[in-house]
């Protein structure tokens, strides 16, 4: 079974407890059963890994490679400076989906750059949990266009 990876960087394991006013009441575990749900809806695997080191991120974007047809990726405050994260990524061969529960373009003008949007496919922002829906339909779109 082809299987995506759902990636999480710093501080996303506060989930519930963190600014429930901006990233919502649900907990990682939460976030993580509605990701799979769909997932599975899709015929994929999920595997999910969440960090708040910016090496271990690499490390598992590193060991994507050849493993998952794909992955969505929040990394938390590194999309706006964590390059290590943008040249991890620039190696790998697969599809990649930028998701944030908000829309850091609202907030505050340190978040309006992304270091990952320019090696993603796309980016789902402001969408909280919902989010995953959205990022797993728009991969399974990319990987379908891909086969044709
Ligand atoms: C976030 C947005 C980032 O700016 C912030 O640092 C996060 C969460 C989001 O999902 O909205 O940690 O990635």
């Amino acid at each position: 079974m082809k299987s995506i990876l759902l990636l999480m960087g710093p501080n996303l394991n506060m989930l519930g407890e963190r600014e429930p006013e901006i990233y919502g009441s649900e907990t990682l575990h939460e976030h993580v059963k509605e990701a799979e749900r769909v997932t599975n809806e899709f015929g994929y695997e999920l595997q999910h890994y969440q960090s708040n080191n910016e090496g271990d991120l690499v490390d598992q974007i590193q060991n994507a490679r050849e493993k998952h047809i794909g992955i969505i990726i929040n990394p938390g405050a590194l999309t706006h400076y964590g390059w290590s994260i943008h040249d991890a990524l620039a190696a790998y061969e697969g599809v990649i989906i930028e998701m944030h529960l908000s829309n850091p373009n609202q907030r505050e003008p340190w978040r309006h750059t992304s270091v990952v949007a320019p090696v993603a496919d796309g980016s789902i922002v402001g969408f909280g949990i919902q989010g995953y829906e959205l990022s797993i339909r728009a991969l399974h779109q990319i990987i379908e266009d891909d086969d044709k």
